[in-house]
């Protein structure tokens, strides 16, 4: 099968979007930071010219080809112009690009074609589940309307890709092509992985949570990978690997469990080994908001690492585990408390408080009970729960014009629990 079909797909799309009206640019309302700062990072991503695809196309000698992968390129240069336009029409400026896109820019030109279009694949499987979930997952009508566009297109870019790919793994032993199917797979899962950590304050906003989102996009590749590498039907236009069609096989691993509940154990182990790695399990699990009934301490507003942590001057440079955190103020506002809670070793916690210049009280050392000891139990909300109920405590003191604050941090171990309260006024 050629890619005349492609030419011609391509070519309606072209028309019909030239005739469809453009989306309700002045009808676009702010959207919240962290999804602008993710939309603006895919806007990137999106742009470019094309050229070093178009080159290596011109290069394998296929003119048919070569007029789809023009028509390609124009679709994904319109991705990149409703996202600028949406951006613009919401008062959002948009970035040169994102060190995420160059490192990945870098990667496809150093390969020929066929693995430049792999690393392509990768990008579009991604993309697939991202303008999705961003379409399901916001009740702003301009921003549904502009990722339902690209999402129509973004399904036909995979089986285009598929076709290409499958000519070219064509003919190939099946261990080599097993060999290419594993590096394949982790070179999406770190890809899935950077996305999701990276956006993963707009995928929440969005309803979806990092795991999820790197779930779904592992199932559509892997019919992706089906396709590619192991299909043996020829002449068969690739379809566009969807979540919901994974379904049956799922059914259907219940009933041979053994070979396959090994791969996706592999893949899991593969998946969690590379976030854990990459990622400090603070940052990766997420912090806990403290539940609290309405009142004074009930206010948690702002994206935590985004918003919380630099309004209170706090930085969380290493790993911490258990976070918890409330802060009773609009951290827009003028007054607000940060209570923060976590364990970590004593090299995490000196970098902690480095950052954040506070230094040992006088003295060091205090028991709860001591006049001097910072936290007192009584002016604790009971919505927050501390208890300091060990013999003593290291204590620390911040002090500046805006922010002051206080930790009190117990030894458990090699662990510290460490309580810290923040205070900003000015
Ligand atoms: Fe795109
Ligand atoms: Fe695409």
């Amino acid at each position: 099968m050629g890619f005349e079909t492609w030419v011609r797909e391509f070519t309606a799309n072209a028309e019909r979007r030239s005739e469809e009206p453009e989306p309700q640019w002045s009808a676009a309302s702010p959207l919240p930071g962290a999804l602008i700062r993710s939309l603006q990072r895919f806007q990137a991503g999106e742009d470019g010219d094309g050229a070093n695809l178009i080159r290596k196309s011109v290069d394998a000698g296929d003119a048919t080809y070569l007029a789809a992968v023009r028509l390609f390129v124009a679709e994904e240069q319109n991705h990149a112009r409703l996202l600028k336009q949406l951006l613009l029409s919401t008062g959002e400026a948009v970035i040169e690009g994102h060190w995420t896109d160059r490192v990945f820019v870098a990667v496809r030109r150093a390969l020929g074609l066929r693995l430049e279009l792999m690393t392509l694949m990768v990008a579009e499987v991604v993309a697939l589940r991202y303008y999705r979930v961003v379409r399901d997952g916001t009740a702003d009508p301009l921003l549904t309307d502009v990722a339902a566009r690209i999402l129509v297109d973004e399904q036909t870019h995979v089986p285009f890709h598929t076709q290409r790919l499958r000519e070219g793994w064509e003919g190939r032993s099946r261990p080599v092509r097993a060999a290419v199917a594993a590096g394949w797979w982790v070179l999406l899962l770190g890809a899935v992985a950077v996305v999701a950590y990276g956006h993963g304050a707009a995928l929440r906003l969005l309803g979806v949570g990092r795991l999820r989102f790197i779930g779904d996009t592992a199932t559509l590749f892997r019919g992706v990978v089906r396709e590619v590498l192991f299909a043996p039907a020829e002449g068969v236009r690739p379809a566009t690997p969807t979540v919901e069609a994974e379904r049956p096989a799922a059914l259907s691993m219940l009933r041979r469990p053994s070979r396959r509940l090994r791969r996706w154990a592999v893949i899991g182990l593969v998946v969690v080994g590379l976030a854990v790695a990459l990622y400090p399990p603070a940052h990766f699990w997420g912090p806990r908001p403290y539940r609290h009934p309405d009142g004074l301490f009930g206010v948690t507003r702002g994206d935590f690492e985004d918003d919380i942590l630099p309004h209170y001057q706090v930085s969380l440079p290493c790993d911490v585990d258990g976070l918890r955190y409330s802060n009773a103020e609009d951290v827009t506002g003028p007054m607000g408390e940060l209570y923060l809670y976590f364990t970590t070793s004593q090299g995490c916690l000196d970098r902690i408080l480095e950052g954040w210049a506070a230094v040992p009280a006088e003295p060091p050392t205090m028991a709860p009970t001591d006049a001097g000891f910072p936290l007192r139990a009584a002016t604790i909300p009971d919505t927050i729960g501390w208890r300091f109920d060990a013999p003593s405590y290291q204590v620390y003191r911040r002090e500046g014009d805006v922010v002051t604050g206080n930790v009190v941090a117990v030894r458990d171990g090699k662990r510290l629990t460490v309580y810290l309260l923040a205070r900003y006024a000015w």
